[in-house]
């Protein structure tokens, strides 16, 4: 197992309420925010104060107790609770609509509330421990993630990732930084470079910063320079995190992944998606099928509150794209190294 110490932790249930990083004011303020409703905790997904696809399961978690603490001051009987409180729940889950793991926990939180008959008091309770006890899981299934990828990290390697998938993007510790972090542990010469991720900079302002946190050395690029580090022979493998899995191996991440998996496979160099199980889909045959967010056309027209183009000029945001399976080397996971043929080895797997 990996000896690597991460001193980041993104979200934690603490004195009743979501204790999480405010990811909005990076890299200017590393402060920590109290979400105490449901509706600030929808708030918080939406405007990506908490944001990456384990992230912002362990969020839709915590907003299901938020939004139960405040039912049980309205004097419901149990079934109307529960009613109340899954269509909460739902609400919750429509704030993002690509990354699965925000509807793979809260539906952990809906099995809960619909297979309850108790008292209110103790269904609080059991979805709140819940919601901790995936915390945790989160932590140790990314350190597994990060053991497994560590494998395949030549010695010295530079490693190039494209957004942030890294400790803030899960409960700590990360998917694809996780990989990082293991093969840094147990080689200090590992190195990354950084895609600063248009339009959102993920990858400037949290991947940086979380690496420079925790001492391992990384250089930012902008998203236009990754082929010619590449054709430079200056990047050894590509690993980047996924917001959703479907059963052929296609992987939706955040926009530009794709164009870095095609210069990848030009210049012959292995592209892995690393992901926990909770973020593959079987309920969907191929990428085709997942929604992709549509976001604010001001991400793309406004810099530092600044307007960057001509009035009236036409924008389109989609937050993520898709990279097709034949794409990817290896799909990075906690119970090990998934390879092509992705539809037998994800089959196999869920199995
Ligand atoms: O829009 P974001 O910042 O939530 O998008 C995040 C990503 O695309 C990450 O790469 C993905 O969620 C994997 S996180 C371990």
């Amino acid at each position: 197992m990996t000896n690597f110490e991460s001193k980041i932790r993104t979200i934690e249930w603490v004195n009743n309420c979501s204790r999480m990083v405010d990811q909005t004011k990076f890299p200017y303020e590393f402060n920590y925010v109290d979400i105490k409703t449901g509706d600030e905790m929808y708030d918080a997904i939406k405007t990506m104060i908490v944001r990456g696809a384990p992230a912002i399961g362990i969020a839709g978690a915590h907003g299901v107790v938020l939004y139960a603490q405040e039912l049980a001051k309205k004097g419901l009987s149990l079934n109307e609770f529960k009613s109340e409180l899954l269509k909460k729940a739902d609400y919750i889950v429509s704030s993002r609509p690509t990354a699965v793991n925000l509807y793979w926990a809260v539906e952990k939180q809906k099995e809960i509330i619909k297979s309850y008959e108790g008292d209110i008091k103790d269904l609080i309770k059991t979805l709140t421990d819940n919601g901790k006890r995936l915390e945790l899981e989160d932590i140790e299934i990314n350190k597994k993630i990060g053991d497994n990828g560590a494998q395949i990290v030549p010695k010295g390697a530079t490693i190039l990732t494209h957004c942030n998938a890294g400790a803030l993007a899960t409960v700590g510790y990360g998917t694809a930084l996780g990989v990082v972090r293991s093969a840094f542990a147990n080689d200090p010469t590992v190195k990354v470079f950084a895609d600063e991720t248009r339009p959102r900079q993920q990858g400037a302002r949290i991947t940086t910063l979380e690496l420079v946190m925790d001492g391992i050395p990384v250089t930012l690029i902008t998203d236009g320079m990754c082929s010619y580090f590449m054709k430079k022979g200056m990047i050894d493998m590509v690993c980047v995190g996924a917001d959703r899995i479907a059963a052929n191996g296609d992987a939706a991440n955040k926009i530009g992944t794709y164009t870095v998996a095609i210069a990848a496979k030009y210049h012959n160099i292995p592209f892995y998606v690393a992901a926990p199980l909770s973020t593959i889909d079987i309920s969907i045959k191929t990428g085709d099928e997942i929604v992709i967010e549509e976001r604010s056309h001001d991400e793309v027209t406004i810099i530092n509150d600044k307007k960057i183009c001509a009035d009236g000029v036409n924008i389109i945001n989609p937050g993520f794209d898709v990279t097709p399976n034949e794409l990817i080397s290896g799909i990075i996971t906690e119970k090990g190294i998934l390879r092509p043929n992705y539809t037998d080895s994800i089959a196999k797997l869920f199995k």
